[in-house]
């Protein structure tokens, strides 16, 4: 699949394939092409957390506000962002944007990865930082921003859902 398949055929995917597992060679190369993204400065102020554990993943869905699909991901990564990694360099535009930026740009890199290896994610936004801290027994300094749930999709692709038109949110200044 090339780059502008796996940008298409990318879509959130909310049921797994109970029967299929992630094999761990293919978890390292979808957090090698997270690892591509680019961060300010080359900061780089990531950290991923693959989980497996099926109490965490429990605990994980739960801290999502009862998103109880992600527990029946075969793996779960939870992305997060070391701010103070970039506030060293950029002070407060590092801690409370760039840290942010770049954890989200990795996230994403880690979706299309997904995608071009036809396996199924979303990403998983709503969450209580607190409890999803807890359930990972995060270092104080980190911040989870984004828990990917990733599997086999287990039913057929529901197809691509709505997009703005190109024409309302782009406006050319020549
Ligand atoms: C920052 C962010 C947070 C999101 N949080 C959730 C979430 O908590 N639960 C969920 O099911 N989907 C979540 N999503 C997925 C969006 O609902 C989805 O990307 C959007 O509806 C477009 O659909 P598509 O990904 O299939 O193109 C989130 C996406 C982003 C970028």
């Amino acid at each position: 699949m090339d780059f502008w398949q796996a940008v298409q055929a990318r879509q959130s995917v909310r049921a797994f394939d109970q029967e299929r597992d992630v094999p761990s060679e293919m978890v390292t190369k979808l957090l090698e092409a997270a690892i591509r993204a680019p961060s300010a400065g080359n900061c780089q102020p990531w950290q991923f957390f693959v989980v497996r554990n099926e109490d965490t993943k429990r605990d994980l869905a739960r801290a999502a506000l009862d998103q109880w699909f992600l527990s029946e991901a075969p793996v779960v990564i939870v992305v997060c962002a070391d701010p103070e990694r970039s506030a060293r360099r950029y002070g407060d535009r590092g801690r409370h944007l760039y840290s942010l930026q770049d954890t989200a740009a990795a996230t994403e890199n880690l979706l299309l990865a997904v995608a071009a290896s036809s396996l199924g994610a979303c990403w998983v936004g709503a969450f209580d930082e607190e409890a999803a801290a807890r359930a990972l027994d995060l270092d104080p300094r980190l911040r989870p921003v984004a828990i990917v749930p990733i599997g086999y999709p287990a039913k057929h692709p529901r197809g691509q859902t709505e997009r703005l038109p190109l024409g309302s949110v782009v406006k050319l200044i020549a």
